[in-house]
């Protein structure tokens, strides 16, 4: 079993009967889906789903969970992700994928959003590892692009893998991958793109996180808000 095997077999103990959970996307989330369908089949755990992204959804409903719309819950008990980075205060950069709005929706309207990862994820600052993904109106792309320049913020439209079209987010946005020269903390970087209209979201999660599982060396760390 890896590290994320084993945070997401870890994670899915948190569940209980007759919980709502929220499901991320990802390969750690893909793992903590697999279990909860133990869970069910196993030891007759009784709990609805809700997805993040389509292919969370294919996946839940292979595996026999029982999927709820987004658009018809008023709330939900759990929601479990995975994160591209963690800094020490818990906040968070995600959206390698797809499904940045229906994932930061979740985070947002849970009783608790736990994030889980493996000791690669750990970094001291929001956008070590990777540019921040930006989700804009297809409209607005460059006027955006400009805002964030004004900010220490340089970056393109993402392209599809071999390079021959622009890759379109689940809810119809482009996707602008920014690197920052500045050193504003991840914090601060995101009441900064809050601020600027035409972004539709943006990867970095702030003051979301309820607690961080992270599989490292056969154990799992807990470390919450
Ligand atoms: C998708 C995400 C994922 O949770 C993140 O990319 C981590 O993925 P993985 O569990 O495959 O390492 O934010 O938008």
């Amino acid at each position: 079993m890896n590290d994320k095997q084993r945070v997401a077999h870890y994670a899915a103990q948190q569940v209980q009967n007759g919980m709502v959970v929220g499901l991320g996307t990802g390969s750690t989330a893909n793992f903590f889906i697999e279990e909860l369908a133990r869970r069910q089949s196993e030891e007759n755990l009784k709990f609805k789903v809700v997805s993040s992204s389509v292919v969370s959804a294919n996946k839940a409903k292979q595996l026999g969970l029982a999927l709820l719309g987004i658009e018809h819950i008023d709330g939900l008990d759990l929601y479990v992700d995975g994160a591209d980075e963690v800094a020490p205060d818990l906040t968070l950069l995600k959206g390698r994928g797809y499904d940045l709005v229906r994932e930061k929706l979740l985070a947002k309207a849970a009783d608790s959003f736990l994030v889980l990862i493996d000791a690669s994820k750990r970094v001291k600052r929001i956008g070590e590892n990777f540019p921040i993904p930006i989700e804009v109106s297809p409209f607005a792309w460059r006027l955006v692009q400009r805002s964030v320049a004004a900010i220490g913020g340089h970056g393109n439209l993402r392209q599809t893998p071999n390079q021959d079209g622009l890759v379109v987010t689940s809810h119809g946005s482009l996707v602008l991958d920014v690197a920052f020269e500045s050193n504003l903390d991840g914090k601060a970087l995101n009441e900064r793109l809050n601020a600027i209209p035409g972004i539709v979201e943006h990867g970095i999660f702030s003051g979301l996180t309820r607690a961080v599982f992270c599989g490292h060396d056969g154990k799992v760390d807990e470390q919450w808000a």
